[in-house]
């Protein structure tokens, strides 16, 4: 069970963060009260919320999830791959020395977001991509390997991170869409294969006894709970202008 998250509030400075998505500029106002339905949320599924003050010269800093990676064992501090995300993670080594004895970190040449690490039971799978290079990715891998966990490398061809095409839900059951519905390294899992008008929700997140999705993919939404989960929606548009979904919003532990 997850008991603590760390968010951080929404820059004033959003939209000028990076993007690829072409839907516009977010809405600051809009964003700020979507953050604070997704920190409800968290709240609803049982977790105590650490809410960080707004970066305002990291404007995409409210995705904490690149920042680290965090288990019940320790907290890996990363090393972020976008240049001007770089520095995004110190404050929140801070945080994370307060709730853990271990404390590692990702160095350079080595570069790892948070996005591309998804943990499945007692595995990892990194993806290889824009933002996280085979050095980094090869040290969380080392890392893990002390504490017991598995860790296997993906390469991505097309989506920003690995988390932006794949969640797992719990119960064998994987979110799937585009280049990974097929992936063989995924094959003994029960693919749950997303429309591919819906690929933006297939970042969602088990969170205690919900499955946190984006609002307004009703296609997804049956799938998920015709397997029995308790879902909440929260609306993501102005994230989505960012390129941000709803496991870069927190870091859950
Ligand atoms: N805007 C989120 C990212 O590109 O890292």
């Amino acid at each position: 069970m997850f008991k603590h998250a760390i968010i951080r509030d929404v820059s004033k400075n959003f939209q000028n963060g990076i993007t690829t998505s072409k839907l516009g500029k977010p809405v600051y106002s809009t964003a700020f009260l979507q953050h604070k339905d997704y920190s409800d949320a968290l709240e609803k599924c049982g977790l105590k919320i650490l809410s960080l003050k707004a970066e305002e010269k990291s404007p995409d800093s409210t995705f904490v999830e690149d920042t680290a990676i965090v288990n019940e064992d320790l907290a890996i501090i990363a090393n972020l791959g976008a240049p001007s995300r770089k520095g995004e993670e110190v404050e929140i080594k801070k945080v994370l020395e307060k709730f853990y004895n271990i404390v590692e970190s990702i160095e350079k040449p080595g570069t790892l977001e948070g996005g591309d690490v998804l943990r499945i039971e007692e595995d990892y799978f990194v993806g290889l991509s824009q933002r996280t290079n085979k050095k980094g990715a090869l040290q969380l891998k080392e890392i893990l390997k002390t504490y017991g966990y598995s860790c296997s490398l993906v390469k991505l061809n097309k989506v920003l991170h690995l988390k932006t095409g794949i969640a797992y839900i719990g119960d064998g059951n994987l979110i799937t869409s585009g280049e990974f519905v097929k992936n063989p390294i995924f094959q003994d899992f029960n693919i749950i294969k997303v429309d591919k008008g819906e690929s933006y929700a297939t970042n969602c997140i088990r969170v205690n006894n919900y499955v946190l999705l984006a609002k307004g993919f009703e296609k997804l939404k049956r799938s998920i709970s015709g397997l029995g989960y308790d879902i909440l929606e929260v609306d993501m548009t102005e994230f989505r202008k960012m390129d941000g979904g709803l496991s870069c919003l927190s870091l859950r532990f």
